[in-house]
C-alpha cells in the first residue's frame, strides 16, 4: 500500500494556513482506503529559530491537539513526535552526504534569509545557523526514513519536496544496489483551492511572519483577528474584486461552494462592504471550527491522552525508522 506522509513544524500554535495547506488534505488522505498515512510533528525543524524550551513544549501539544481535533484517528495513522525517531538524524547526516551543496545553496528558506541580509547591507549568513542551511536534509530524512510515496503539503513546500526526491535519486545513484530509497512525490492542493493562504498583512500566512489567525482561538478573539484582516478603501457600493482580497480567499477555503459563487458575484456587483464580507468569514469560520475546538481544548490540557497517543505512534514509528536506517547502514558500509 501506498504511504502519505507529513509534518507540522512546531513553532507557534497551528493556523488556517496549516489547515488548509496540509492537515484537511492529508486527513482526507488517510480517510481513502488506498494510503497508509504516517503524520508527525516536526520539533527539530523548529529549533532552527532557536525558540524557548517551554515553547517548542506548548506548541508541540498544540499541534498534536489540532491533529485530533481536526479528526486524525491514531488507530488508523501512525501519529509520532520526529524526536521520538532519533533513526532521522543518521540518516539526515548520511544523506549530507549525498546531497551537493549547491542544492541547498538554492534552497529558498536559506536563500529568503540570506536576500534579506543583503537587502540590509549586512553580512549575507548573518543570524544563518547551519540547521536552516540543513533543513531540507532532515526534511528528506523525514520522508525517506518512513518509506513515503505520497507527500500532502501546502505550495511553500513544494520546493522541500522535490529537494527530497533528488536526495534519494542520489543516494540511490550511489548505493541503489544496496538499498533503495523510495522517490516521494508532493501532493498540492490545486491553485483553484489550494491557493497559500494570505494572512494579516497580505503576506503568505506564516508562524514566521507572525501574521497568522491561530486555528482554535475563542470565537470573539476569532473575529477580532478577522477585523484585522488588510482591505483596500473601495467604497461599499462600488464593485469589487473578490480574487485580490485576502478576507475572500480565506472565505473561500471555508465556504460551501455555493456560498463562495454567491458571495463572488456579490462583490463584484456592488453594495457589499468589506465589513460585511469580515462579518461572514469570522461567522464561517466558527461554524466550521467552533466544534473541533471544544475537543482541541480537552486534548491540550496536561494529563489528557495526548501523551500515550504520542508515545504509541512513536514506538510504530521507530520500528519502520530502524528497518531503513538498517537497509542504508548496510548500502554505505557502515555495518556488515
Ligand atoms: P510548516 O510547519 O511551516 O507548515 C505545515 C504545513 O502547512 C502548510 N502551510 C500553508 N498552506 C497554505 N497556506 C499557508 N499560508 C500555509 N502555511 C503553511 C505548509 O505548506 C505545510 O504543508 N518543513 C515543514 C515541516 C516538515 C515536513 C517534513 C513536511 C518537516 N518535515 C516532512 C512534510 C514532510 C514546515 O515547516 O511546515
Amino acid at each position: 500500500r501506498k504511504i502519505a506522509l507529513t509534518g507540522i513544524k512546531p513553532s507557534g500554535e497551528p493556523h488556517l494556513g496549516n489547515f488548509v495547506g496540509a492537515i484537511r488534505p492529508a486527513l482526507e488522505l488517510a480517510r481513502t482506503a488506498d494510503f497508509d498515512s504516517r503524520y508527525f510533528i516536526a520539533d527539530h525543524h523548529a529549533l532552527t529559530g532557536t525558540p524557548a524550551a517551554g515553547d517548542i513544549a506548548a506548541w508541540t501539544r498544540s499541534v498534536a491537539a489540532t491533529w485530533i481535533a481536526a479528526g486524525l484517528d491514531p488507530e488508523r495513522t501512525v501519529f509520532y513526535k520526529q524526536s521520538d525517531v532519533p533513526e532521522t538524524f543518521e540518516l539526515t547526516w548520511i544523506l549530507s552526504c549525498v546531497t551537493g551543496k549547491g542544492l541547498m545553496n538554492r534552497a529558498h528558506a536559506y536563500k529568503a534569509a540570506r536576500d534579506r541580509n543583503v537587502a540590509a547591507g549586512e553580512d549575507p549568513d548573518a543570524g544563518i545557523n547551519m540547521g536552516l542551511y540543513e533543513y531540507p536534509v532532515l526534511m528528506a530524512a523525514d520522508i525517506l526514513i518512513m518509506d513515503a510515496d505520497l507527500v500532502p503539503v501546502g505550495r511553500d513546500q513544494l520546493q522541500h519536496v522535490e529537494i527530497a526526491a533528488d536526495v534519494a535519486g542520489s543516494f540511490n545513484h550511489r548505493y541503489g544496489e544496496g538499498h533503495r530509497l523510495r522517490v516521494p512525490e508532493a501532493v498540492v492542493p490545486p491553485e483553484t483551492t489550494g491557493h497559500t493562504l494570505p494572512g494579516l498583512d497580505g503576506r503568505k500566512m506564516s508562524k514566521s511572519y507572525d501574521n497568522y489567525i491561530p486555528l482554535f482561538l475563542p470565537a470573539a478573539k476569532l473575529k477580532k483577528l478577522v477585523r484585522r484582516i488588510p482591505t483596500d478603501s473601495t467604497p461599499v457600493e462600488a464593485p469589487k474584486d473578490p480574487d485580490s482580497s485576502a478576507v475572500f480567499q480565506i472565505l473561500a477555503q471555508f465556504a460551501e461552494p455555493d456560498v463562495v459563487a454567491d458571495t463572488r458575484k456579490r462583490l463584484e456587483a456592488g453594495g457589499v462592504g468589506w465589513g460585511d464580507l469580515k462579518n461572514q468569514l469570522a461567522d464561517v469560520l466558527e461554524v466550521q471550527l467552533g466544534p473541533m475546538r471544544a475537543r482541541y481544548d480537552e486534548l491540550v490540557a496536561p494529563g489528557s491522552e495526548l501523551d500515550a497517543i504520542l508515545a504509541r505512534g512513536g514506538e510504530i514509528a521507530r520500528e519502520q525508522a530502524a528497518r531503513t536506517l538498517r537497509g542504508v547502514r548496510r548500502a554505505v558500509g557502515v555495518e556488515v
